[in-house]
């Protein structure tokens, strides 16, 4: 299982993300990081210094296990990728999460927390699923999303 984060927003949310998929035994995480969440200060070297330590504390420790790949042509990683592509969306009539078989070379997929996936790479997916609403909240936060996510698709795979 692969997972892609498309252009997160916010660093806790994206943070998060990194400790639930070193909790679930991801060993690396793709990003194409549009809003250059991951690029160092270049001011001074006690803000790079404490840049590192606020991901090892608000990773609780997992940013040392994962490796952080940055993706600069997102459409050729797209495309050269060899598992399906999964696109995670706030749409109904994507194929509901719990009816959704996952196969091991997946790669899952999260948008960003204002904007989703842009249309211009869903010509490149393959599936999209999606987490019914029960209540009259529209949808989860992309972190919520993302532990929900990875915890059924590997117990998915266990059957
Ligand atoms: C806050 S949502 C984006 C909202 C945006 N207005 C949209 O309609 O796509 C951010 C990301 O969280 C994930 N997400 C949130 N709720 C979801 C749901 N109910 N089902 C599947 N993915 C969801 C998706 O990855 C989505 O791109």
């Amino acid at each position: 299982m692969n997972i892609l984060l498309h252009s997160p927003e916010y660093r806790p949310n994206l943070s998060s993300m990194i400790r639930s998929a070193e909790f679930f035994g991801l060993t690396k995480v793709y990003i194409y990081d549009a809003n250059n969440l991951l690029l160092p200060p270049t001011h001074s070297k006690k803000a790079r210094a404490d840049m590192a330590h606020m991901a090892r504390v608000w990773t609780a420790g997992a940013i040392e296990f994962v490796e952080i790949i940055k993706l600069n042509n997102l459409s050729n990683f797209l495309e050269q990728y060899e598992g399906r592509k999964i696109a995670t969306m706030v749409d109904e009539k994507a194929q509901h999460l719990s009816d959704f078989q996952f196969e091991r070379d997946d790669l899952l997929i999260f948008g960003s927390e204002k904007d989703g996936l842009p249309d211009s790479v869903l010509p490149l997916l393959d599936h999209s699923i999606y987490i019914p609403a029960l209540g009259n909240t529209p949808c989860l936060n992309v972190a919520v999303t993302f532990g929900i996510v990875l915890q059924q698709a590997l117990q998915n795979l266990k059957k």
